[in-house]
């Protein structure tokens, strides 16, 4: 296992160009199979969960070649509607595979996916949807079985107790684009990766009103042909660095990014006082103004998201005055804060609140990434700290970063990929030193 060493306490500077974005890019993989036709993805990150899912995909018996470091083509001809339990486990996207394989095989057998550090992740609301559109779905020895011999389409409601749900939202979407009838999805999760996917369905020739809302509306067509389609930009990446400049200080152009999705996210920073500007597609930082404390709830979309929520905690902890962090979403996602602590923050967790107390400066120390935001707010702390910051598990980190380290460094940050076993050898000398 690899880790990051990281040498804090310097301003970023330069520029930087956010990557697709994995959230939109894993669910087109899926809508892929709605066809036989071939498909053509392009602005894919290079990431390990795209490496996972076109592995499902390959495994299913569609043909899945890499163009080059971010295009892919996809030919589903003939696939099976069963995806490896190895495969499936390490990432929970491939639950949408459920919806295009019912909607083109009328049959899917997906193990069912497991628990997440980040909390209860259970998928009731998207089996509400399948059988809300006439599927069968039962559960037996772990493996989540859809008949959809009978799909009809349908009203239904979507929602749930903490909201939309995104990935059940883009399920109930893949499965009425190719079922009889008119289907209304009430509920419906509106992120702009929701957008993108129903923006390439339209493309292939599904037939959808009220993209970007709550309420969908879908005539079911009889066949989808394949089609050419750019992911957008990666929203979650473009707030981690905006946080890097605003942390560090820095003096920082984040490129190829698209604000109308970021709305809540920048809002929240010019309400606590960062100087930016926005130009067309991209965002200026030039600022080592003092900021003033935060007050975040995250919210599905338009609200501000979850998975900028612990990069937050991390700015939040060298913000001077109490800010309040409120995690509606996944309300036990706050693995991050402990190991904040180690860095000497001050943060006190009540429910699923964080208190945060911001002091001048963070110190450096040996952490562990418990899951993929967990993984950048730590970095993004070792880049304000004083002194050498251990970032272990940096694997959740490749799921959803591209080239981070490199682009990190090209801004001017010490950040260094070393085996795990260079921490022991830095400890072992450090305590030869002591000794
Ligand atoms: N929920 C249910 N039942 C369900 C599905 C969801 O109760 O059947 C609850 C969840 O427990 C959670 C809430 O609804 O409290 C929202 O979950 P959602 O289904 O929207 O999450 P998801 O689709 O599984 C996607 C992203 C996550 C992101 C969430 C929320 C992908 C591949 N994953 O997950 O991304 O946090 O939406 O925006 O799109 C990440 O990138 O780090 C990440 C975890």
């Amino acid at each position: 296992m690899d880790i990051f060493r990281i040498c804090g306490g310097l301003a970023l500077r330069g520029e930087v160009k956010v990557s697709g974005s994995k959230n939109s890019a894993l669910p087109l993989f899926a809508a892929s199979l709605l066809t036989d036709d071939e498909t053509i993805l392009e602005n894919v990150p290079d990431l390990s969960d795209i490496n996972f899912m076109a592995e499902i995909l390959t495994e299913m018996g569609a043909e899945v070649y890499r163009i080059d470091s971010n295009s892919w083509k996809i030919r589903p001809t003939s696939i099976v509607p069963y995806a490896p339990y190895e495969l499936v486990r390490k990432m929970r996207a491939s639950i949408c595979l459920l919806g295009p394989l019912v909607a083109r095989l009328k049959k899917a057998e997906i193990p069912m996916p497991g628990g997440c550090v980040i909390g209860n992740r259970p998928i009731d609301l998207h089996v509400r949807a399948l059988q809300g559109l006439g599927a069968d779905v039962q559960l037996s020895g772990g493996i989540v079985k859809v008949d959809g011999k009978n799909i009809f389409g349908n009203s239904i409601f979507i929602g749930g107790r903490h909201g939309s749900t995104v990935t059940g939202t883009a399920n109930a979407i893949m499965l009425a684009v190719l079922t009889p009838g008119h289907s209304v999805l009430e509920g419906s999760a509106c992120e702009p990766e929701i957008t993108d996917l129903c923006n390439m369905l339209v493309k292939m020739g599904a037939k959808i009103e009220g993209i970007g809302s709550h309420l969908l509306k879908i005539e079911g067509v009889n066949k989808l042909h394949g089609c050419r389609h750019t992911v957008i930009p990666d929203r979650i990446e473009a707030g981690t660095y905006m946080i890097a400049g605003a942390m560090t200080g820095g003096d920082l152009t984040i490129n190829g990014i698209e604000h109308a999705h970021m709305g809540s996210f920048l809002d929240l920073l010019k309400s606590s006082g960062l100087n930016f500007t926005l130009n067309e597609n991209k965002i200026q930082i030039n600022d080592n103004s003092t900021l003033n404390p935060l007050e975040v709830v995250t919210l599905p979309f338009p609200g501000f998201p979850t998975d900028l929520q612990a990069q937050i905690c991390a700015l939040a902890s060298v913000t001077p005055g109490l800010s309040v962090i409120t995690e509606r979403v996944y309300p036990s996602r706050f693995m991050h804060v402990p190991e904040l602590l180690r860095m000497g923050a001050h943060i006190s967790l009540e429910g699923s609140s964080a208190i945060i107390r911001g002091s001048q400066k963070l110190t450096g120390a040996p952490v562990m990434a418990s899951d993929l935001r967990a993984s950048a707010a730590l970095i993004l702390a070792g880049l304000e700290a004083t002194g050498e910051t251990w970032v272990q598990r940096i694997y959740h980190l490749d799921r959803g970063y591209e080239n981070f380290e490199q682009k990190l460094t090209q801004l001017g940050a010490y950040v260094e990929r070393l085996p795990e076993s260079e921490l022991s050898k830095s400890i072992s000398s450090s305590n030869n030193l002591i000794n």
